[in-house]
This record gives structure tokens, C-alpha cells and sequence, in this order.
């Protein structure tokens, strides 16, 4: 490998014990991890000392040719002139245009080597640019319906990859109507996440269809659907900009006003305006500085400021401490309002929130109701409950460590 990959392989150590530091430290595996960084980090010590020693060998003997150069110059030159055949100004005049070629020389075997490195650098990045979607508007590809959000599920079979004898969905049917609040319920991996995806087309569906307002996603500008369908998922993603320009990422131009109002129906106004920045407190790598409910208020804001017709919550208020959770649900309830929602919970306030609650197993909606309907006529319900309550406490657990 070369020094670059390995470099590159030192950083992603690096960044991974930083962003996986609660799973490091929550299997007691430090000495694991910095035994790996050390070996790694010695192999770029390897790589840059060979390196050096090349350079070292090479340097020099490049510095001296000119030396010579200039030494056969005079010498020949030198007994041209003892011989009458030059004029000392001919001799110092030829010996001046020879110095004055040497940097420029010089410089342009820097260019070739730097020329060469470009070319492959940039052969690197063209490879990802290139690399075509596969998603894509249709050639006929239709403008966004008018409409309050409605989405539907039509006999909709789906999976990663290349179909398998399992895929995630097997023939789902499901509709949340416009304005309306359903909660998405099902053990982890019964592919709740997966219907999040395909309603702004993330994927394309195997088999039946998926309509938003009466029109086939797939039929639809694939800009105009993403920006009228609002998703915050489970792990936060800040970018390494100011709270403003996070919060205002689907719209650069939004004004102050518009940015706070966002800020303040997600419950964040308050703790941004505390902070002694402000909204322009720049958020490190993830943002990491801030609480997992912050985080989540912040990533809300951002969905709100887009103001899209239907609004996913895909498992939001998990990563929020359970006694901290109420204050999110607030802003949570206060962002549903008028809007389709559908919230991917597990806990029975989040739940609470919504309108209807549909059972999401092995890939089909097996019960629907409200809440309380739910407990008291389905096993599986009250299974998948208690399960997720279990997790809940373990990862409280893990967060201890
Ligand atoms: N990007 C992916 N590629 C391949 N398989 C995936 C991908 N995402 C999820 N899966 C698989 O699909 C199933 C459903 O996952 P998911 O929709 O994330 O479930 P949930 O959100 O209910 O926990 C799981 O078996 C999971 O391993
Ligand atoms: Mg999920």
C-alpha cells in the first residue's frame, strides 16, 4: 500500500474509535482498539521512512547534476577562451543562461510528478461522480400532486438486493391519510426503517406501488417528492457548520425569523439561544457536543424548515433519554399537527402521539387500533412492547458504562 492508504486507513481508525466510543468503551475493548491504531500508525511510520530514505538518495544527486553541469561548463568553456575561440563575455553570457535554465527545469520535473499524482487522484473521484443513480426521474416524470399528504402501500413486496426466498416486505398494504398521525410498531428488523425509505423512493418497490396524494412515487420528480416528504431518522447527521446552517440546510435562504420559528415548534429555540453563540455556534464533527435530545431537536428543525406534507419520524426519540423524552415529544406533537405523520416508536408515550397505531410484522400490517385497543387484543403487540422496553433498558445500561 501506499503512504496515502495507509494514512487514509490510520484516519478511519480514528474516526471510528471517536464515533464508536460508546461501543469501544461498552465492550471494554480500549486496549483492542489502541493496539490497532498503534499498528497502523506504525505502518505509516514504515511507509514515511522509506520514503524519506528515497527522497534522502534522490535529493541530493538531483542537486548536484546542475553542479556538474556547471563545472563541465567552465572547464570546457574555460580552455575555449584560453584558446581564443570564445570571448570571456560569450563564456559568462552562455554560463548565465545555463543557471537561469536550471530552476525552471527543475520546476517543471515538479509539475510532471505533480501532474501525474492529479491524474490519479482525480481518475478516483471521477470513478464516484460517474457513478450513475439508480434512481432517476422518469422521461415523463410528473410534477408533485396537489394534495394534504396521503400516502398508501399498495400490495407492495420489497428487497435488498436481489429478491431472496425473504424478502422485507411481502405484499404490504397500508394508508395513513392526509393530516393523519400513525404509529409504525414492529420488532427491530421487521423492516419499519424500510417503509420510511421507499416513501421519498430511497429504493424502488419489487412488486406493487406506493402512492403519494393518488400519484406512483415513481412517477413523480424525484427533487420535487423528496422535498415534500420530511424524514428524521435515529442517528442524527450534523454537519460541521453553524446550528443556522444546519437547521436551514434544505433552504440556504431562509431568514432568521424562519430558521427560529423552525427552532422553536422543535423545542430547540431555547437551548440554541443559551448557548453563547447562539445560531451560529458551529456543531464539531456529528456534533457531538451536543445531547442526543439536542441533536434530535436540531434534526427536527431542519425537517420542519422544509416543511414537508408527510413527515417520517423513524425511531426519533429513542436515542433521547426516556425522563428527557417528554420534552421532545412536546415539539413533537406541536410539528404533527396538520401534517401526515408517521412515527416509527416503541415507546408507549411516542406511541401516545398518533391517531392510530398499525403493527408492522414479518413484513405486513397484522393489527391495527388505537393504542389501548391493541394492548388488550394483541399478543404480539404486548410482546414487541416489552421487548423494545428491554432493549430500551439495556442500552441505559450500555450509556452508564
Ligand atoms: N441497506 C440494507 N441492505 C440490506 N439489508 C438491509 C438494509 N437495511 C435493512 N436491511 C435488512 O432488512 C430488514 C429490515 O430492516 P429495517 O427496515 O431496518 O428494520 P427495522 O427498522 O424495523 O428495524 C432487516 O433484516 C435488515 O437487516
Ligand atoms: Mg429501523
Amino acid at each position: 500500500m501506499t503512504l496515502q492508504q495507509e494514512l487514509a486507513t490510520v484516519a478511519i481508525t480514528v474516526e471510528e474509535s471517536v464515533t464508536g466510543i460508546r461501543v469501544i468503551k461498552g465492550f471494554g475493548a480500549e486496549p483492542i482498539q489502541e493496539a490497532e491504531l498503534k499498528r497502523r500508525a506504525g505502518r505509516v511510520y514504515e511507509r514515511a521512512v522509506a520514503l524519506a530514505r528515497v527522497r534522502a538518495t534522490f535529493i541530493p544527486v538531483i542537486d548536484f547534476l546542475p553542479a556538474l553541469g556547471l563545472v563541465a561548463v567552465l572547464w570546457y568553456g574555460g580552455h575555449q577562451v584560453l584558446d581564443h575561440h570564445l570571448s570571456i563575455g560569450q563564456l559568462v553570457a552562455f554560463n548565465s543562461y545555463v543557471v537561469m535554465l536550471i530552476f525552471p527545469l527543475r520546476l517543471l520535473g515538479t509539475l510532471i510528478a505533480q501532474t501525474q499524482r492529479a491524474v490519479a487522484a482525480a481518475q478516483r473521484v471521477e470513478e464516484i461522480l460517474m457513478t450513475a443513480p439508480e434512481i432517476v426521474d422518469r422521461p415523463d416524470a410528473q410534477p408533485m400532486p396537489e394534495g394534504n399528504g396521503e400516502v398508501r402501500f399498495e400490495g407492495v413486496t420489497f428487497a435488498y438486493g436481489i429478491a431472496t426466498d425473504h424478502p422485507v416486505l411481502g405484499g404490504l398494504d397500508f394508508t395513513a391519510r392526509a393530516g393523519e398521525a400513525v404509529a409504525l410498531v414492529g420488532s427491530t428488523g421487521c423492516g419499519k426503517t424500510t417503509v420510511a425509505r421507499l416513501i421519498p423512493r430511497f429504493y424502488d418497490v419489487d412488486g406493487g406501488r406506493v402512492l403519494v396524494d393518488g400519484a406512483d412515487v415513481r412517477d413523480l420528480k424525484v427533487r420535487e417528492l423528496r422535498r415534500a416528504v420530511g424524514i428524521v431518522f435515529e442517528d442524527t447527521f450534523l454537519f460541521s457548520d453553524s446550528i443556522r446552517a444546519n437547521i436551514a440546510f434544505a433552504d440556504p435562504e431562509a431568514s432568521t425569523d424562519e430558521v427560529e420559528r423552525a427552532a422553536r415548534l422543535s423545542g430547540a429555540h431555547d437551548f440554541i439561544a443559551a448557548l453563547p453563540d447562539g445560531y451560529e455556534t458551529p456543531l464539531g464533527e456529528r456534533g457531538f457536543s451536543l445531547s442526543g435530545g439536542q441533536r434530535q431537536r436540531i434534526a427536527l428543525a431542519r425537517a420542519i424548515l422544509a416543511n414537508p406534507r408527510v413527515l417520517i419520524l423513524d425511531d426519533a426519540t429513542s436515542s433521547v433519554d426516556p425522563t428527557k423524552e417528554h420534552e421532545i415529544r412536546d415539539a413533537l406533537a406541536t410539528v404533527m399537527e396538520g401534517r401526515t405523520t408517521i412515527v416509527i416508536a416503541h415507546r408507549p408515550a411516542t406511541i401516545a402521539l398518533a391517531d392510530r397505531v398499525v403493527l408492522l410484522d414479518e413484513g405486513r400490517i397484522v393489527a391495527e387500533g388505537t393504542h389501548e385497543e391493541l394492548l388488550l387484543t394483541s399478543e404480539r403487540y404486548r410482546q414487541v412492547l416489552a421487548q423494545a422496553e428491554e432493549a430500551d433498558e439495556l442500552a441505559r445500561l450500555g450509556d452508564d458504562v
